[in-house]
């Protein structure tokens, strides 16, 4: 059984009415691998209440940081919604989970496919150095109801570029494909649609999906991770059977209700 440390939260942003993203603390000898997530909660009645989380930044960074849903009665969410910096959290120190890329093969085009905070994960790994050496392009799609949902869509189009140490390989080689369902936006519909009509390749100019080139990473809903892997199995994308064992896509089942 993993321990839990006590981290205290440096600051808290609430992106809309149903989701918010906070910063803590972190111990200097917590180690993780960009991509994994952790168990996160609060002390409730003297028992820790955790759930999984992923954690959004990057393993060089002296935070950590954490995109979660508010759900309007979720035993947790509904309470860390509230927290406020200065207050503790636990954080489990066992850092576990699917979204490595080296459980990827090696190819030339990186998709990390994203719905609501499914993000959270590729938030650390496009902060990677090894992402950008390891493939020619690396292309982030975020699929989300509202554009308000679209979380470090700032970030990733103005800041990281301009990141002294990781802009240039940032410029040449990420591309952001953010998607909107519920409101106009300049792309619209879901991530499935736009893979499988071939909108995203051909909005980002960039050849159609191969099996011997391309490699994915998943992270959304369980509806959305069977739909995805149901189109790339379709086309001929074998999955990593499992940690330490590479595929040409991965995908991420940790998190159940919050
Ligand atoms: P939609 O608005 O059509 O339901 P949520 O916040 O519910 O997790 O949804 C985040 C985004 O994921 C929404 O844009 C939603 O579209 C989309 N979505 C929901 N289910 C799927 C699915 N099975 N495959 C792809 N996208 C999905």
């Amino acid at each position: 059984m993993a321990s839990l440390r006590t981290e205290t939260i440096i600051s808290v942003n609430h992106w809309s009415d149903r989701l918010f993203s906070f910063k803590t603390t972190r111990d200097p000898s917590f180690r993780f691998e960009n991509g994994h997530f952790v168990m996160l909660g609060i002390d409730l009645g003297g028992k820790p209440l955790l759930r999984a989380f992923s954690i959004a930044s990057p393993n060089h960074s002296e935070e950590l940081e954490f995109l979660s849903i508010k759900v309007p009665d979720g035993p947790l969410t509904s309470r860390l919604q509230h927290i406020a910096p200065g207050q503790d959290l636990f954080v489990s120190n066992k850092p576990v989970g699917t979204l490595v890329v080296r459980d990827l093969r090696p190819g030339r085009n990186l998709y990390l496919l994203a719905t609501g905070t499914g993000l959270a994960p590729f938030m650390s790994i496009i902060q990677d150095p090894e992402t950008y050496e390891k493939f020619e392009r690396v292309v982030l799609v975020h699929g989300v109801r509202t554009c308000q949902e679209l979380a470090y869509a700032d970030f990733i189009t103005n800041e990281l570029p301009q990141n002294p140490w990781l802009g240039e390989d940032v410029r040449a080689k990420l591309l952001y494909y953010p998607t909107v369902t519920r409101e106009p936006f300049r792309n619209t519909g879901r991530i499935t649609q736009a893979l499988d009509t071939g909108k995203l390749t051909e909005t980002l100019g960039l050849p159609a999906l191969d099996p011997a080139l391309d490699r994915a990473m998943i992270c959304g809903s369980n509806a959305m991770l069977d739909d995805l892997s149901a189109l790339l199995d379709a086309r001929g994308f074998a999955i990593s059977p499992g940690v330490g064992e590479p595929g040409d896509y991965v995908i991420e089942r940790a998190f159940v209700e919050r």
